[in-house]
C-alpha cells in the first residue's frame, strides 16, 4: 500500500549499508562518549550497565523499529508520518500531534548537546596547539601536552568551566556549523559524512581502548562496569537513569529515526536494520566505558565525576601514550563529527517541521532554530559558574541538586523521551492497523514478529510507565 504513495520527492539512501551508517551516526555521538560513562560512573558501574542493556534489548530496540517503520511507511517528515498511518488505521490524526513532545524534547537536547560540543571544540583547539608543539620541538611522536604535569591536564576542564566566554564561543561556533549544515539540507553532506567518518571513528576508539586497557587498570575497569550489585540495580533513579540513557543514545523518542526510516528503501529489513543499530550503538557505548574506566581507575579520580569524566580521563591517558598529541588530536576531530552527525538530526526535525507546516523557506527556519537554541543553550553555559549555585528544580525529586544544565539534561533524557516512546510504543502496538505494520516490520517469518508486538503493546508501556512514575516519585515505594 505504502509503495502506492506518491513520492515526497526525498531521495532514499544510496544503499542499505549508507542508511545503517546513517542511523548509526545519529545514534553514536557525545550519547556514548561522553554520557554514558558519565552516567553509569554516577550510577554505580555494573548496575547501570545491566539495567541499560535490558533497557536496549527489550524497550530501545523494538521502539527502534517502530520509529524506522513509521517513517518508512509514510516516507514524509515525523509528524505527517504519524499522521498518514494514523488516518490509514482509522484513529485520530491526534495521535501525531503527539510527536510535538519529541520534537520539543529534541530541541531542548541540542541546547545543551552544542555546549558539550563546544568542550569536544575546545579539547581540538588545544590539542591542535599542543600538535604544533610537540612539531616545533621536533618530537612529533611526543605524548598529549608533554609540557604538562598529568594534574594540570586535568585541570583542563575546571577551568573550561569557569571560563563562560571560552564556553560561549566553542557553543557558538558548534551552534553556527550545524546550522549552516541544516540550512543547506543535509542529506548529501550526512551520509557521505557518516559513511567515512563512523568506521574511522570506530577503529580509533577500539585502538584508544587497547592502549588504556594495556596501560591502565583493566582488571579494575572491567569490574566496576561488569560486576553488578544487583541491589543497587533496581533503584528506581538507576532505572530511570539507565532508560533515560537507552533512549538518548538510540536517538529515540523524539522522531529522529522516524525522519530517518523515511530514507529507507523498500528492501531494507527494518527488523533486522533495528538490532543492527542497537547493537552498534551500544558496543561503541561499552568501548568506550572500557577505555575511561581503566584510567579513572589508574590516575585515581572518582568514577562519578559526571560531566567531566570523558574530558579529564582521556587527555590523562594521551599524555603519556607515545605519540599522544596526534592520537588525542585526532580522537576529538573523530569525536566532533560524531557531535555533528548527531546534532544536525536533532535540529532537522523541527527544522523540517517549520518548513513543512509554515512553508517557510529552509535558511530561515534554520537560522531561527538555530538562534534561539544557541541562545536557550547559553542557560547551560552559565550554570558552570555564574549560576552554578541556581536549583531551578529543587523542590523536585530528583532534581533537588540539578543546576540548569542537569535540568535541561535530566527532563528531556528521563522524562520527555520516555514519555515520547510510551505514546510511540501505545501508537503502534494498539492504534495503528496491524497488518500495515506487520507488513514493514520484516519480521513476518519467524517467531520474532509475535514477541516484538508483546514488547512494544505490553512490556514497552508499562515497564516505561513504572519506571517514569517511580523515576520521579520514589517515595511512592520507600
Ligand atoms: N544519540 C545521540 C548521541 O548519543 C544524541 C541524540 C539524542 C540524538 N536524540 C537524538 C541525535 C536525536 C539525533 C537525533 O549522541
Amino acid at each position: 500500500m505504502a509503495a502506492n504513495l506518491p513520492s515526497s520527492g526525498q531521495p532514499n539512501w544510496s544503499s542499505k549499508p549508507a542508511f545503517i551508517l546513517a542511523a548509526v551516526g545519529s545514534a553514536v555521538g557525545l550519547g556514548n562518549l561522553w554520557r554514558f560513562p558519565a552516567e553509569a560512573g554516577a550510577n554505580g558501574g555494573a548496575a547501570f550497565v545491566l539495567v541499560y542493556i535490558l533497557c536496549v534489548a527489550l524497550i530501545g530496540a523494538p521502539l527502534l523499529l517502530a520509529e524506522t517503520l513509521i517513517g518508512r511507511h509514510g516516507q514524509r517528515s515525523t509528524i505527517t508520518s504519524a499522521a498518514l498511518l494514523a488516518r490509514q488505521s482509522k484513529a485520530s490524526s491526534g495521535w501525531a500531534s503527539l510527536a510535538v513532545i519529541g520534537m520539543i524534547a529534541n530541541y531542548l537536547i541540542l541546547t545543551f548537546y552544542s555546549v558539550v560540543a563546544g568542550w569536544v571544540l575546545y579539547f581540538i583547539w588545544t590539542s591542535g596547539g599542543d600538535v604544533l608543539r610537540t612539531i616545533a620541538a621536533g618530537q612529533p611522536f611526543a605524548g598529549a601536552y608533554s609540557n604538562l604535569t598529568v594534574e594540570q591536564v586535568r585541570q583542563q576542564m575546571p577551568d573550561l568551566f569557569a571560563d563562560p566566554v571560552k564556553m560561549s564561543i566553542a557553543h557558538f561556533i558548534f551552534a553556527a556549523a550545524t546550522t549552516y549544515v541544516v540550512a543547506r539540507g543535509v542529506k548529501g553532506g550526512i551520509e557521505v559524512a557518516a559513511v567515512w567518518m563512523m568506521p574511522a571513528f570506530f577503529i580509533l576508539l577500539l585502538g584508544i581502548t587497547v592502549y588504556a586497557g594495556v596501560t591502565g587498570d583493566f582488571a579494575a575497569g572491567a569490574a566496576f562496569l561488569f560486576t553488578p550489585d544487583f541491589a543497587r540495580a533496581v533503584q528506581p533513579e538507576v532505572l530511570n537513569s539507565a532508560l533515560g540513557q537507552a533512549f538518548f543514545s538510540l536517538s529515540l523518542g523524539g522522531g529522529a529515526m522516524v525522519a530517518y526510516g523515511a530514507y529507507a528503501s523498500r528492501e531494507t529489513n527494518l527488523g533486522q536494520t533495528s538490532g543492527i543499530i542497537s547493537a552498534a550503538d551500544t558496543s561503541v557505548a561499552i568501548i568506550a566505558g572500557l577505555a575511561i574506566f581503566p584510567i579513572v581507575f589508574s590516575v585515581g579520580l572518582a568514577p562519578d565525576a559526571g560531566p567531566t569524566l570523558m574530558f579529564q580521563t582521556l587527555p590523562a591517558a594521551f599524555h603519556s601514550m607515545p605519540a599522544g598529541a596526534l592520537v588525542g588530536l585526532a580522537f576529538f576531530v573523530l569525536a566532533l563529527f560524531a557531535a555533528l552527525t548527531s546534532s544536525v538530526s536533532l535540529l532537522e526535525i523541527s527544522t523540517a517541521y517549520l518548513v513543512e507546516r509554515f512553508k517557510m523557506a529552509r535558511v530561515m527556519a534554520a537560522g531561527l532554530l538555530g538562534t534561539s537554541f544557541f541562545l536557550i543553550g547559553m542557560v547551560s553555559v552559565l550554570s558552570f559558574n555564574i549560576w552554578a549555585d541556581h536549583r531551578p528544580l529543587a523542590m523536585v525529586p530528583g532534581f533537588t541538586n540539578a543546576n540548569w544544565f542537569d535540568v535541561f539534561d535530566g527532563v528531556t533524557g528521563r522524562i520527555l523521551l520516555p514519555l515520547s516512546g510510551l505514546i510511540t510504543a501505545i501508537f503502534i502496538g494498539w492504534v495503528a492497523d496491524r497488518k500495515l505494520v506487520n507488513e514493514e516490520t520484516g519480521l513476518q517469518s519467524g517467531p520474532l514478529l509475535p514477541i516484538w508486538r508483546f514488547l512494544v503493546a505490553w512490556l514497552c508501556p508499562i515497564a516505561v510507565f513504572l519506571i517514569l512514575l517511580f523515576g520521579l516519585f520514589p517515595q511512592l515505594i520507600s
